[in-house]
């Protein structure tokens, strides 16, 4: 081989092995217990015909309880609300209704 096919290999070891070194799991990140938080927003046009909206809060023992809801094209208002709570995970509760025009109805 002559020198500088050695230089390209060397280097190529180089790079792989800084590549593992950054690749490494970050040392273990402290755990902080959950923050409560809250959120909630609602968008209301009537001449776009949209309306959806969705809220979530959490507690400081890690439950989440939220919901969403939309106007469908059909006319249904969709209304999922659900809960994130320890085993139980992901626990959603959907419901429709028909017909809906919610528009100006206020909160
Ligand atoms: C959160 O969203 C759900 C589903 O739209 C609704 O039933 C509930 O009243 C909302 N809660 C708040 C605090 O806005």
């Amino acid at each position: 081989m002559t020198s500088t096919k050695w230089l390209v290999c060397a280097l190529v070891v180089v790079c792989v092995s800084m590549r593992q070194v950054s690749a490494a799991p970050a040392p273990q990140e402290q755990e902080y217990p959950p923050m409560p938080y809250e959120y909630k927003y609602d968008v209301e046009d009537q001449e776009k015909a949209l309306y959806f909206g969705a809220n979530e809060s959490g507690d400081a023992q890690g439950k989440v309880v939220g919901g969403y809801k939309v106007l469908l094209p059909d006319g249904r208002l969709m209304t999922v609300e659900y809960t994130v709570e320890g085993e139980s995970g992901f626990v959603p509760k959907i419901s429709f209704e028909d017909n809906a025009s919610p528009f100006g109805k206020g909160k």
